[in-house]
């Protein structure tokens, strides 16, 4: 597994392909592996990084409390450490808020933007107690906890999905409680992104499905208004995890976007 000490944390992520750099930023509290179909797919056709962000997966979670930020400045010291000028960032639900976050650091070094499933605002009051109580609940009762409140929104054919249902539980499970808190509670602080949308100056494409129960369709359509140049593509019959339950869909709306902002 290649890792590279970035700010302190040996990041773990997966390079595979030749051509123009495509970074995958997975969501909570998954890991590079939900990005298995993509990765094995669109690196026929350019270079693919994907990473584990910090606290997930193979990466380690550091000592000290972070934010939404110091994921998007892991990203842009992998790409220093890979030799990577410019790059597609493709972002899914915490994914894409990791991605906003970046092009606001950065954005000479985004060629264009994927935000799928995603949100530019901030959490809902709700919202945010929720994940404060998910903190307890994962002190007191593990990942198991968090597995639980994720898993019923992830796919939306639960009786199709079993078997997606149980990797993904396994990648849940396997992610260490002290990084899920700590995202939790940077995903709780993180700042609004709406003031970015209207001076996102790079192509970008909004992925979103419908019927997905964690981010309604209405945040992504609010994204396309506001972010000049955005392309929409709709994939139905998916829940969250769009990229793994339409996969090849999915996989196909990159590579031909891709294919758009490169020609
Ligand atoms: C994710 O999939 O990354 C999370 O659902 C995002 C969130 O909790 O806001």
């Amino acid at each position: 597994m290649p890792t590279s000490i970035v700010n302190q944390i040996a990041i773990a992520y997966t390079d595979i392909g030749n051509g123009f750099p495509l970074l995958l930023i997975h969501g909570f509290p998954l890991s590079r592996k939900t990005w298995e179909p993509q990765v094995i797919y669109l690196s026929m056709w350019m270079r693919v990084i994907a990473p584990d962000l910090r606290g997930h997966g193979e990466t380690q979670a550091p000592l000290i409390p972070f934010r939404i930020n110091d994921m998007a400045l892991d990203m842009l010291s992998l790409f220093d450490a890979l030799g990577i000028e410019k790059a597609i960032v493709c972002g899914l639900s915490m994914g894409g808020y990791v991605s906003l976050a970046l092009y606001k650091l950065a954005p000479k070094r985004v060629k264009a933007l994927i935000l799928a499933n995603t949100k530019a605002g901030t959490d809902s009051l709700e919202r945010r107690a929720g994940r404060y109580a998910m903190i307890e609940r994962i002190q007191k009762e593990g990942m198991e906890a968090l597995a639980e409140e994720q898993l019923p929104t992830f796919f939306y054919a639960h009786d199709t999905s079993a078997e997606l249902n149980s990797q993904i539980r396994a990648i849940i499970r396997a992610n260490s409680c002290k990084g899920a808190m700590e995202c939790l509670r940077a995903m709780a602080i993180r700042p609004s992104s709406i003031n970015l949308l209207p001076n996102i100056q790079v192509p970008t494409l909004i992925i979103a499905s419908p019927e997905d129960q964690a981010i309604p369709v209405s945040e992504s359509y609010s994204m396309h208004r506001e972010i000049p140049r955005a392309k929409i593509v709709l994939i139905n019959n998916a829940g969250h995890l769009v990229n793994l339950e339409r996969a090849s869909e999915f996989s196909a709306a990159v590579l031909d976007f891709v294919q758009f902002v490169l020609r």
